[in-house]
Parts: C-alpha cells; structure tokens; sequence
C-alpha cells in the first residue's frame, strides 16, 4: 500500500482528504501540530474508514524533527502540505509568524524529500492569489495579483518556492498546486468538518452558528457591489469534492501523468454565488429563518470570482458533483453534531 504523508492531516480540508486517500487504497500518515485542530478528529476518520491513520504531532518548522520524521518513513511516495496558518485577518497582526510558519515549513518538507528521494508534492493553493481578476472566470493562466494580505502573499512565495526548486531540481521534484475556491460543506456522515476557532471568519461556518443560536445575527458584508443582488460572489465547492481533487491529484503524480514538473489546476464548481443567494439556498434547505443584517463592506474583500474549471476537468478528468443545496446541508448537519442538536 502507497503511503502519502498529509501534513495538516486533522484540519479541515486535510481531515476530508485523508478519508478520500483512505477510501482509494492509500496509507496516510498526518503530521500535525493541532495549533488549529483537535486529535480526537483521529477517531472519527477511523469511524469512517475504519483505518487509522499513523499520526505524528510537530510543526514542521523545525526542520531537525522533519528531517528525523522524514528518515524514519523513508516510504512515502508523496506529500500533501496543507499545514499552515490561514486567518486572514490575524497574518496582517503577525506577519512574520505566518512567512515562517508558512514558508519555512515548506522549505523543511522540500529539503527532507530532496534529501531522502522523495519527489512527489501536491500544494494546498488559494484562488486568493488572483486577487481581484480584470476578467471572469480566471483560468490558470489568469495573471495573479499583488496579495491582500501576508497570508495571501505566503500562497504566492510557497507556489514560487516550488517552481523554482522543481526547476533547480528537475528530476528530484514534482509538484501539482491546486488552487482553492471557496470549500464549504462536511462529510455526509457528519463526523467531520470544519470547526472555527473563536468567532468564524468565513461565511459558512457564521452562518450555521448563527442557526445554531451560537451568534445573534450574521452581518452582510457589503450590498452595492457591482452583481446582480449587490453582494459579493464567491465559487463556494463542496470539501469532499475537493478532497477527491487531492487523490486524483497524487495519483497523476504517482503515475507520473503529469505533464511538467510544476503544475496549477483550479478547484471550484465554475458558478459564482453570491451571498444573499447561498444565504436564501441555506434557508430553503434547511426550513430556518436566518437572523441576518447587511453592513459595510468587509476591508480586503474582493466583489467577484468563480472560477474556469476546464483544466482541472479535461486535464485531471476531475470535476465538482456535488450541488450548493446539499453541501449546505452537510455544513448544517455536522453545526447540529457539534452542538447536540437533534
Ligand atoms: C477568505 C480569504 C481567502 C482564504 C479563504 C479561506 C479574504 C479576503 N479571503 O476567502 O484568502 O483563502 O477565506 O477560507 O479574507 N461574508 C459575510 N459575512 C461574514 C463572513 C463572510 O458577508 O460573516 C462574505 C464575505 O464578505 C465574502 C463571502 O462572504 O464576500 C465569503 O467570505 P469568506 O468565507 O470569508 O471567504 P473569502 O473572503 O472569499
């Protein structure tokens, strides 16, 4: 059985992605440092798969803990690298610890695998790297942007960090960057999901908390945006959608169907919706009323993106199933299994 290391393994896009692999006949390994995410996660995966996943906890800025972990499972075939800092808002307040976390991790894991002849890397990538995109919908080679924010600007440095060394390194080194869209939703067994530290920045988890009677009212950020309603649009894709992206992914890298060293996909579903519109889709779905308020447009936040998925469709024969209806659900079901709500 191939083995692939998912570092980040216990967050949220890892934790999909690991059953996924899981599922296709992979043995993962997560190395996380559970900065963001609980180790009890560990038995739900097994409640799904019925495999446990071997799990090591470090940062892997250290770079003498990865070489050591790296030297000890001299059999892996390749790594996932979702491990990172992703709060937006918190990277403007420290910036230099979201470079190092972000970028020195990277550089430990392409040392490592270098050192030890491992050439195999997916990137966990952000559509955040096109910024605002002058035309819609942004395909791979859509020019990217000036980052908004030092988070965003590590996405960037970390898909330049692994261009370059894969050109430096051309028969050492392969790496497919997928670049994220917006992932929403859980697994439909309502075991996994995505679970926000403090109050959630992003749109859906607020929303199932305000439901879940967690937060009084979601606020609207922003209703004269230049779209149809006047809110800001999104390409909001189902996680586990995404997480079967990862092993398509890796299984063009072990196959090597890959057709250059360095290569970028989109993953979105290609439709924009906006705010409002998911905000209705939720309350349709789901027989509730949202207690919900339009305000001020939220700083750093760009009108409109979704995304060409035409790459990731021909190219790695992969393309988003699942519908906004049933993902929001899926992101209800797994807000009810955290808070004990029947
Ligand atoms: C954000 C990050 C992006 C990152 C992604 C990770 C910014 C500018 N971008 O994407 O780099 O990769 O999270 O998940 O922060 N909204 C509300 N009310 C809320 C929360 C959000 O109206 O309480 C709106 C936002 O203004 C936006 C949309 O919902 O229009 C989606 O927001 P969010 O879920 O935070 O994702 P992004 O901002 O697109």
């Amino acid at each position: 059985m191939r083995k692939v290391l998912v570092t980040g393994g216990t967050g949220y896009i890892g934790s999909h992605t690991t059953v996924e692999l899981q599922a296709a006949g992979y043995e993962v390994v997560i190395v996380d440092d559970l900065s963001n995410s609980a180790v009890d996660i560990l038995d739900n995966i097994q409640k799904i798969t019925g495999k446990r996943p071997v799990f090591e906890q470090f940062n892997l800025v250290d770079a003498a803990k990865t070489d050591d972990f790296f030297g000890r499972h001299r059999d892996i075939a390749a790594t996932i690298h979702f491990a990172a800092s992703k709060a937006v808002g918190e990277s403007v307040e420290k910036p230099l610890h979201y470079y190092r976390n972000n970028l020195v991790s990277l550089m430990n894991i392409i040392d490592a695998q270098l050192k030890y002849g491992i050439p195999n890397i997916v990137f966990s990538s952000s559509c955040t790297v096109y910024g605002q995109p002058d035309r819609l919908p942004v395909t791979e080679s859509t020019p990217r942007k000036d980052a908004e924010s030092p988070y965003g600007n590590t996405k960037r440095v970390n898909e330049d960090i692994l261009r370059d060394s894969i050109h430096a390194f051309p028969d050492r080194l392969r790496a497919i960057a997928l670049r994220y869209f917006n992932p929403i939703g859980a697994h439909p067994s309502a075991l996994i999901g995505e679970t926000p530290a403090g109050t959630p920045q992003n749109l859906v988890p607020f929303i199932t908390q305000t439901a879940a009677g967690l937060r009084e009212e979601l606020k609207v950020f922003g209703d004269d945006y230049d779209t149809p309603d006047g809110s800001a649009i999104r390409d909001y894709i189902n996680v586990v959608d995404l997480a079967k992206a990862h092993v398509v992914a890796i299984n063009r890298l072990l196959n090597n169907k890959n057709k250059t060293g360095f290569e970028v996909f989109n993953l979105g579903t290609g439709n924009g919706y906006s705010v409002l519109q998911l905000i209705n889709s939720f309350e349709k779905v789901t027989g509730l009323k949202l207690n919900y308020r339009i305000v001020g447009r939220r700083a750093g936040d760009i009108e409109k993106i979704w995304a060409d998925t035409s790459l990731a469709n021909n190219e790695l024969g992969w393309k988003a199933e699942k519908s906004v209806e049933e993902t929001l659900l899926s992101a209800w079901n797994w807000e009810k299994h955290l808070r004990g709500i029947a």
